[in-house]
């Protein structure tokens, strides 16, 4: 019984059921569902010749650009109205878009019936928060800064190798030095068909398997693979 109240006493604090429009939604989620089959999501945005409609990102700092405001703590609820009202009444003379680029998309489709307005406010403001130019600065430094580093460095800077084979080398992961050392007289080949196709059972003591890591550039791969070769990683010889 004691428990039961304290459960209950838990659902009052928090308030749950009593503020329905404070129900968690991921706007994130929301907006991959709702959204990117037609608009681009990616930062930096991705175009394309057959592209449906503008990346998200494009129309994003556009609008934030062009809509006036008398001050700017203004400009979130403004451009939350806007999305919310042109989403599910798209009309040309609403458009912030340039008359050309209407032309060459057609107007946006009303998205009625497939998007609450509950959960349009939930993508607006993660469209609001995502897309800044700012923070598409921040990118683009940390990708060149990412970018000048040699290939295995920036195969440990992007992928979580080191999480098993570093951290918990020898816990759940043999070490990047026990495995170069096992390879010493095959060389690359082997270490790189682990990493683009997994491994598991090799050894028996790890009980989880490795997964796959097909996105890395035939450099980044053939780095990482002499990386853990030679064992230049050399503060994992004492784990
Ligand atoms: C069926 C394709 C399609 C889907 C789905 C779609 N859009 Fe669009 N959207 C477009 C096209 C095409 C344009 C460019 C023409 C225009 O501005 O009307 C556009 C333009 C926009 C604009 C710019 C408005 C302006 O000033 O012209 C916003 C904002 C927008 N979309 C938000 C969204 C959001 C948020 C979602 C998800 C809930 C979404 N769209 C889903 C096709 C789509
Ligand atoms: C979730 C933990 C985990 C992550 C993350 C991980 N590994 Fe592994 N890795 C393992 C385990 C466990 C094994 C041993 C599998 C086995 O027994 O065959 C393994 C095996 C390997 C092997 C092959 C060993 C052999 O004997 O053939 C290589 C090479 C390797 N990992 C490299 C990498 C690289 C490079 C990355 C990052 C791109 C990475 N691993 C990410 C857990 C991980």
């Amino acid at each position: 019984m004691l428990r039961y109240i304290g459960v209950v006493a838990i659902l009052l604090l928090s308030g749950c059921g009593t503020q329905k429009h404070h129900v968690d939604l991921n706007g994130e989620k929301l907006t991959q569902e709702k959204c990117a089959k037609c608009h681009n999501l990616d930062m930096p945005p991705k175009t394309s010749d057959k592209e449906l409609a503008p990346p998200l990102y494009t129309v994003t700092v556009h609008l934030k650009d062009w809509m006036t405001v008398n001050n700017p703590s203004e400009l979130r609820g403004k451009f939350i109205e806007f999305v919310k009202s042109y989403v599910i009444s798209p009309d040309r003379s609403k458009s912030y878009c340039n008359k050309k680029s209407l032309d060459t998309y057609g107007v946006m489709p009303s998205q009625k019936g497939n998007v609450s307005e509950d959960e349009l406010e939930a993508i607006a403001h993660h469209i609001f928060d995502t897309y800044d130019q700012m923070k598409m600065l921040e990118i683009l430094q940390e990708k060149a800064k990412i970018d000048a580093l040699p290939p295995a460095q920036q195969v440990l800077a992007t992928k979580d190798c080191k999480m098993c084979h570093i951290a918990a080398a020898g816990k759940i992961a043999p070490s990047f030095a026990q495995i170069g050392k096992k390879y010493a007289k095959e060389g690359i080949a082997p270490i790189k068909e682990a990493i683009l196709h997994g491994s598991k059972g090799k050894w028996p003591q790890y009980t989880i398997p490795m997964r796959t890591y097909t996105d890395l550039t035939p450099k980044q791969l053939d780095g990482i693979a002499h990386f853990i070769l030679t064992c230049e990683c050399e503060h994992n010889r004492t784990k």
